[in-house]
């Protein structure tokens, strides 16, 4: 299977010059790549200013809308990405949560809209601390997991990739633990297992996400059970980001 590099540029960077020159600079650095699918998710405003065909990547969006069209101000919907290029959209970051108040509930909701509207989906989940003993974090997991997928079909999660990035790991020096990642990886095809059936869940994608870098990408490709990453900070340097992907593609 391909590994998933995603890079998700949370709110940068501030103008859409900037935003196209870090482009091309990735463009550049990112090396050509036969066993990774590389995902660019810069905010939404700039999908469309991008020469999106001509560049090889694939690009998604950092949230969605459930509706398509509407009297939903600031809203923007899954038909509405598609239409500007996206093919992957990131649903539930725990930044989302946090700042636009995403809940188990409307991330459920973002999840059932966007497969519907053809679009492949990454959900991430994690827990905010490891302070509780591993039972409870993993119950947070597990709820954040089912909540998400729960009504959607077997057909369908073809099209689901779960994130699993620690709260704790995310935008700090932290890393987890590929050992620990892995642990979590198979607990969370675990649950997948129980809601789609062991088939499926074999070779459910897991992505780990949560201060990726040059240094510790390939351990966690290797030895922590995940299928691709999810790379914020490291993703807005271009040569790091493409090291990342060199690293993924040579494994
Ligand atoms: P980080 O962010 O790599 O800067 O820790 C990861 C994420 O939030 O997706």
């Amino acid at each position: 299977m391909k590994k998933l590099i995603v890079a998700n540029w949370k709110c940068n960077p501030a103008t859409l010059r900037q935003a196209q020159d870090l482009f091309r600079a990735i463009i550049k650095a990112v090396p050509k790549r036969k066993n990774a699918e590389v995902v660019i998710c810069p905010p939404y405003v700039y999908l469309s200013g991008f020469r999106l065909q001509a560049s090889g990547f694939k690009f998604g969006a950092q949230d969605v809308f459930w509706e398509d069209a509407g009297a939903y101000t600031g809203a923007v919907g899954p038909r509405m990405l598609k239409s500007v290029g996206a093919t992957y959209v990131i649903i539930g970051h725990s930044e989302h949560r946090e700042h636009f108040g995403d809940t188990n509930d409307s991330v459920r909701k973002k999840v059932a809209a966007a497969l519907k509207g053809g679009l492949r989906v990454i959900v991430c989940v994690g827990e905010k601390t490891r302070e509780a003993d591993a039972s409870e974090y993993a119950l947070y997991v597990k709820k954040e997991v089912e909540e998400a997928l729960r009504g959607i079909s077997k057909a369908a999660l073809k099209n689901v990739v779960v994130a699993y990035e620690p709260l704790w790991a995310i935008g700090s020096d932290e890393a987890d633990r590929p050992e620990s990642t892995l642990e979590m990886a198979l607990y969370i095809r675990k649950i997948i297992a129980g809601m789609f059936g062991r088939m499926v869940a074999q070779s459910f994608p897991v992505l780990y996400g949560g201060s990726v870098n040059t240094g510790n990408a390939r351990a966690f490709l290797r030895d922590g059970g995940v299928d691709g990453l999810l790379v914020g900070r490291a993703s807005l340097d271009p040569k790091a980001f493409g090291k990342i992907v060199e690293q993924a593609s040579i494994l």
